[in-house]
């Protein structure tokens, strides 16, 4: 998951050289900082929530040694919360920088590979690494990001998402229709699932999802759908399009100060709610894609790549898209 390669440090060698030399000896030593941060976690009190406890008792732990090693400044730590209140007083109902800030730091990648681990683990489901057969490894799970909006149009089988097919790329570019389709099972039994609500959305040509950009209709490019008794969706789309988040906030000071890229490889973004198994919240990213491996927030996997092809089904050539993409889902069972 971690591809650090990817981003090009800025520090001199001589300013590594000094946090090398400041983390192998710190301004407090072990018992010192142990002694302190046991009397912070020590001051609650007896109706603390166990988990709650647990947790924050561990995150004071180990930003308490990050600072003792990194040696923070009173500058660094007041820079910290100045972008974090920034970037909460921006955060509304269409824009969430808090999220986008967790994701560039690879924090809800990591929180949603975890929680996919933790389904299948609980429920004996296999994963796409195992030897099992493809019809009982369950769908990878990729992350929400900040752009989900709740309520999308519902539509019927095969509708087109497009709301609006004149907006185009900067180059002029209006994209590729393309025709998806698949079938959601499930991955203990194989069976369809009928009823299964597949919600999706994705960005225009020109880079932005629909509550970026006031040129756009509202819920363009979204839509939900119910599978069928045969556990088949289908929906018009386009070929997706890769876009920078957005950097004009906390998440984009980061990256500048990374000298990190904001694009995303070209994607689309899928949850699925079905009776009897857990949510997926997933992507699909396009093999085609240039910045595919070179994720913005960590999101993209191989298991997840797909590739969108000419026209091949009768349905496809009779919607005459420009291209199609069949997209199996196999859900994790909501038990053993
Ligand atoms: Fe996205």
């Amino acid at each position: 998951m971690a591809r650090a390669d990817r981003c090009s440090m800025t520090s001199s060698s001589s300013s590594s050289s000094a946090a090398a030399a400041a983390a192998a000896n710190p301004l407090l030593d072990a018992d010192t900082l142990a002694a302190y941060t046991s009397a912070c976690q020590g001051v609650s009190g007896p109706k603390a929530h166990p988990r709650g406890k647990q947790v924050l008792d561990s995150l004071m732990k180990h930003l308490h040694a990050f600072i003792n090693e990194v040696e923070l400044t009173n500058a660094e730590w007041l820079a910290a919360c100045e972008l974090l209140n920034r970037s909460g007083k921006m955060s509304d109902e269409k824009r969430d920088e808090m999220i986008l800030i967790s994701d560039i730091l690879g924090v809800e990648s990591l929180v949603d590979t975890l929680s996919h681990e933790r389904a299948l683990k609980q429920t004996g489901t296999a994963s796409s690494t195992d030897g099992a057969e493809e019809s009982s490894k369950a769908t990878v799970s990729a992350i929400l990001g900040p752009f989900y909006r709740e309520n999308a149009p519902e539509y019927p089988m095969g509708a087109d998402i497009v709301l609006d097919h004149s907006i185009k790329s900067q180059d002029g570019n209006k994209g590729l229709t393309c025709y998806l389709y698949g079938t959601v099972t499930s991955a203990k039994t194989g069976r369809p699932i009928d009823n299964a609500r597949i919600d999706v959305w994705h960005t225009g040509p020109n880079g932005f999802y629909e509550q970026q950009d006031p040129d756009q209709p509202d819920y363009n490019y979204r839509g939900r759908f119910n599978t069928a008794a045969d556990g088949r969706y289908s929906f018009r789309c386009l070929v997706p399009t890769a876009y920078p988040i957005p950097y004009d906030g906390g998440a984009g000071d980061i990256l500048k100060l990374l000298d990190r890229s904001p694009m995303r490889p070209a994607h689309i973004h899928f949850l699925i709610d079905a009776p009897g198994h857990k949510q997926l919240v997933t992507q699909i990213f396009d093999r085609q894609c240039k910045y595919l491996g070179a994720d913005a927030v960590f999101a993209d996997k191989s298991d997840l790549t797909v590739d969108f092809v000419e026209p091949r089904t009768q349905e496809a050539k009779d919607f005459g898209v420009d291209r199609q993409l069949c997209f199996d889902i196999r859900l994790v069972p909501d038990e053993k």
